[in-house]
């Protein structure tokens, strides 16, 4: 057997507009270039859950569907059960391409407008799994629609097959679209701020609604959110990681319950600082861990760290050297963060400090509470 995890993301980057030839990338002339992803790598398994966390703007979209086949990247691979995914379409290989674009799904935040309006919920699923699984008639289809309508809460079935999605509120409008993306028995479901949209008691009931498909049928999730505590509720029960995103980059990954209790990256500090019912879990902080300073523009990102321009114990080393994102010593093997002060760098630690107290402040735009 392979020892291939279900998806294995390498060296990933998207960029998007500006001078993209390869002679302008030659000359160094990425004028106007927004890295939206800049050199991921990440390995999804059988049955795993990923929250992917981090402000707006920082590639968390991008990423997601460059992982599922829906934006090509710049560079780098994505590979399904060890087959590229990107070279699928024009070089076969042992998994034809129709069957990794169906493992592979989305389900987005905004389900009421991807559901037709003039059809039923029934044929609003028919197509797909007519397109997907030809092997079901009718008969069988309608009967999967109704029993999956049913293991998601829409009961009486038949009667929600039939209505029309203005008959259904957002969060029976947002359980469609999972069932549209369920029915297809997929591998990996990427949600996409799927339960943003809604009301704090939705939003759980939805969560605890993935977190039990995700069970029933061993679907891996990758889950976007900008929010910490959402990120923590399904990352920590499925027993999954959060990975935490700055600028294009991964900057810290592991363990919900390591990121949470012991976070590395002074980023991932600031976003826990910023959630109320997380900040509490640790050692109160006096000092706000972010220092007042916008988030960078992508299309110009600050060199060395990313986060030197607003990290409060960034040091020189920081102006001029990326960390890589490597593991850390402790409890897990699967928690690793980029950052020189987190991995103890000798030459960062005897390089001169750049922050000084008074410009530390709370990120305006940090995370909000859950509830
Ligand atoms: N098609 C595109 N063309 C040009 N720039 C894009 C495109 N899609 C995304 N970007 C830019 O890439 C960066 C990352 O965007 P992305 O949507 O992936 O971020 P995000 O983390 O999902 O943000 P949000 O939390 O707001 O959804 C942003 O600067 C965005 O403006
Ligand atoms: S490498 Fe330096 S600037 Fe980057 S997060 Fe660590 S301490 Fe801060
Ligand atoms: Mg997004």
């Amino acid at each position: 057997m392979s020892d291939d995890p279900l998806l294995r993301v390498d060296d990933l980057s998207v960029h998007f507009g500006g001078n993209e030839g390869i002679l302008d990338r030659l000359l160094g002339d990425d004028k106007g270039v927004v890295r939206a992803v800049d050199d991921v790598s990440l390995d999804i398994g059988e049955n795993d859950v990923v929250a992917l966390v981090g402000e707006s703007g920082c590639g968390k979209t991008t990423l997601g569907k460059a992982m599922i086949g829906l934006q090509r990247p710049t560079s780098g691979t994505v590979r399904f059960r060890g087959q590229d995914i990107w070279k699928s379409d024009l070089e076969p290989g042992d998994i034809p391409y129709k069957e990794i674009r169906k493992s592979l799904q989305m389900v987005h935040q905004d389900a009421g407008n991807s559901l037709d309006p003039n059809r039923t919920i029934f044929k609003n699923l028919n197509p797909a799994l007519k397109k997907w699984r030809p092997e079901l008639n009718l008969v069988e289809r309608r009967e999967l629609v109704h029993q999956m309508l049913d293991t998601v809460g829409l009961t009486p079935a038949d009667d929600y097959a039939s209505r029309y999605p203005h008959q259904l509120s957002g969060g029976e409008a947002q359980r469609t679209v999972i069932v549209r993306s369920m029915l297809l028995e997929p591998d990996l479901i990427l949600a996409d701020e799927a339960v943003s949209a809604l009301d704090v008691s939705l939003r759980v009931n939805l969560m605890d609604l993935l977190l039990e498909l995700q069970e029933m049928f061993s679907t891996s999730f990758v889950f976007i959110s900008h929010n910490m505590a959402n990120a923590r509720y399904l990352a920590g029960r499925a027993d999954g990681r959060i990975a935490v995103m700055y600028l294009g980059r991964i900057v810290e990954i592991g363990p919900a319950d390591e990121i949470i209790k012991n976070p590395q990256h002074p980023y991932t500090k600031s976003l826990l600082w910023a959630t109320s019912g997380l900040s509490e879990i640790n050692d109160p902080i006096e000092t706000p861990p972010v220092r007042k300073i916008d988030i960078p523009d992508p299309e110009n990102p600050p060199s060395g760290c990313r986060f030197h321009t607003r990290c409060p114990e960034a040091r020189e080393y920081c102006t001029s050297n990326t960390p890589d994102l490597s593991g850390m010593s402790g409890p897990s093997d699967r928690h690793e963060a980029a950052c020189f002060d987190a991995h103890d760098r000798i030459d960062y630690r005897n390089s001169d400090p750049i922050a000084d107290d008074f410009d530390i402040d709370v990120a305006d735009d940090a995370e909000q509470p859950a509830d």
